[in-house]
């Protein structure tokens, strides 16, 4: 494809969303990442997040953390080029170590995955010996080494009720832990508010971790009261990194492509999105009808480091290599294949 013909497709999606002087530039990026790709036998992932211009132009796959992670399991590629944040890009490490895994930003972080440590992990371990240590997929590499499991925001509940026990260990996200707690039904403590003083007769049922994601946390429920005053018969949907209260107040609660489908399959005269503000865009670009009220002071700091640009510095010069410590990687691609096969 020449450059005019991505500079074509890109308009043909985006003409709705991204100005035009922006697009001929971007298209001329994409083209160049899209030659490079090729001769470098690589694939390109795309988390939900990605800005719309990089979202439809250079992404092999797109999708949810779940879904990412299965496509890096199963490429035969050499490179995986993961546009999204460092601990997807580690996941994907984790599942395909002979494969060059790029991540196109020096850092992207995550406030999550900064929330906790492998050791952190193992002093809970010591506290409740024997409990089941559940990690969302938003840690580090070292932190999923010490679990028995991670999860999504899209199979959390199906991945407690796997386990079949009483009592689990849910980290790090309190929001999301609180929210599956609801959903299968368990009560849950934080054992770094008791003290150390918790009792191990109690019946625990989830212990939680005091993470957040800093862009999920910022939604509140006055948020929602304001926007259904405004606009009432708005269809609100949440991440479940949203805090109970918000996700109480919503319609709908799911991962991002859950979100995505619920635009696509329901007819609302309005929608609005509590996550990271590009996925309305995208959401926006692919589906012109809908009415997608923004709320766009709230972005990933993380996310947005990931540019046209850089991806195009990652394939050109190899850079930033994602590596894994085999010891690690091996303790944590146990946890990794256990989530993957939960639906
Ligand atoms: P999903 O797994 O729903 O894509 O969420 C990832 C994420 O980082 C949300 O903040």
């Amino acid at each position: 494809m020449s450059v005019e013909e991505t500079y074509q497709q890109m308009k043909a999606k985006l003409g709705n969303v991204v100005p035009d002087f922006e697009l001929q530039y971007k298209a001329e990026l994409a083209y160049e990442i899209n030659q490079l790709k090729k001769e470098k036998n690589a694939v390109i992932l795309g988390h939900n997040y990605m800005e719309p211009a990089l979202f439809y132009s250079i992404p092999d796959f797109t999708g949810d953390s779940l879904g990412l992670s299965r496509r890096a399991a199963e490429t035969d590629k050499d490179i995986i080029v993961f546009c999204g944040v460092r601990c997807m890009a580690e996941t994907a490490k984790i599942l395909s170590p002979e494969k060059t895994v790029l991540l196109p930003a020096k850092v992207a972080g995550c406030s999550l995955a900064a929330s906790i440590t492998a050791e952190d992990v193992r002093q809970l371990k010591a506290q409740f010996p024997g409990v089941p240590v559940v990690t969302y997929v938003n840690t580090y590499a070292d932190v999923k080494a010490e679990c028995d499991i991670c999860c999504t925001s899209s199979n959390a509940a199906a991945v407690v009720e796997s386990l079949n026990v009483d009592t689990i260990i849910f980290i790090p996200d309190e929001y999301l832990a609180k929210n599956v707690a609801r959903e299968t039904g368990k009560h849950i403590i934080f054992p770094t508010d008791t003290n150390g003083q918790t009792d191990t007769e109690l019946d625990y049922q989830f212990i939680g971790w005091h993470g957040k994601c800093e862009v999920h946390e910022k939604f509140t429920v006055e948020d929602i009261v304001n926007v259904r005053r405004q606009f009432p018969d708005v269809a609100v949907l949440a991440h479940p990194e949203c805090s109970p209260e918000v996700v109480e107040a919503s319609d709908f609660s799911g991962g991002t492509t859950s979100l995505v489908k619920f635009v696509e399959q329901t007819d609302k005269p309005h929608y609005l999105l509590l996550t990271e503000c590009s996925m309305g865009d995208n959401i926006v670009a692919a589906n012109p009808d809908k009415d997608m009220l923004r709320l766009c002071t709230v972005r990933c700091p993380h996310m947005n480091e990931i540019t046209l640009e850089d991806t195009l510095n990652a394939l050109k010069y190899n850079q930033y290599v994602i590596e894994v410590p085999e010891d690690i990687r091996a303790k944590a691609v146990q946890s990794v294949e256990r989530m993957i096969a939960i639906g």
